[in-house]
């Protein structure tokens, strides 16, 4: 798959098959994460995989927004330090390497950033200086995904041409 169909194809999976994610994937999804770049390439971040199934639902119990994280083949949470004013764009990037490196491999995934911090971070021995920003589920679909389209604004709503405001008319092709 090229990138440009890879991102336009891939949809956020929050229910997934039993089936498991091989292992080489799993370390292709990880090398992902490795060799993305940080701001200043300060590598601040950590990662936790977590597949063992009591722990996928200790993640489910320890979120707002993620409760299908239970039902994940495994899930990584991502840690960021907050002292570095860009760590939010590192997680951001980080993530969405990730979920397109599974896409490409036909892996879904799911993210989520509702998080009981505390509890969270006690519960997996998350040290305070790192932030459990986001964390994502990852396995096969469970059902075909065919037919659900994204759901976004056009260009033209979202660019502009030169100075805000201005309408991109033809300048697009
Ligand atoms: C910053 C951010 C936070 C998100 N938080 C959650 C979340 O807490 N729980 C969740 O299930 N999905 C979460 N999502 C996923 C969005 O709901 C998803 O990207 C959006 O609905 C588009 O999905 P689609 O690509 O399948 O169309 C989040 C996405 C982003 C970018």
């Amino acid at each position: 798959m090229d990138t440009f169909e890879c991102i336009t194809t891939k949809l956020e999976v929050r229910e997934f098959s039993q089936k498991d994610v091989p292992s080489d994937i799993r370390l292709k999804i990880l090398e992902a994460a490795r060799l993305t770049g940080t701001g200043m390439n300060t590598q601040h971040w950590r990662f936790i995989l977590i597949d063992k199934e009591e722990n996928l639902k200790r993640l489910a119990d320890d979120s707002t927004s993620g409760s299908w994280v239970a039902g994940a083949n495994f899930a990584i949470i991502i840690l960021t330090n907050p002292r570095y004013g860009f760590h939010m764009i590192d997680a951001g990037r980080v993530l969405q390497n990730m979920q397109l490196a599974a896409w490409n491999y036909g892996v879904g995934s799911g993210l989520f950033t509702g998080i009981k911090q505390e509890q969270l971070k006690s519960d997996f021995g998350i040290p305070n200086e790192l932030s459990p920003t986001v964390i994502a589920g990852f396995g096969y679909p469970a059902k075909k995904l065919m037919g659900k389209r994204k759901n976004r604004l056009s260009l033209h709503e979202l660019v502009y041409y030169e100075k805000y405001g201005n309408p991109i008319g033809n300048s697009i092709g």
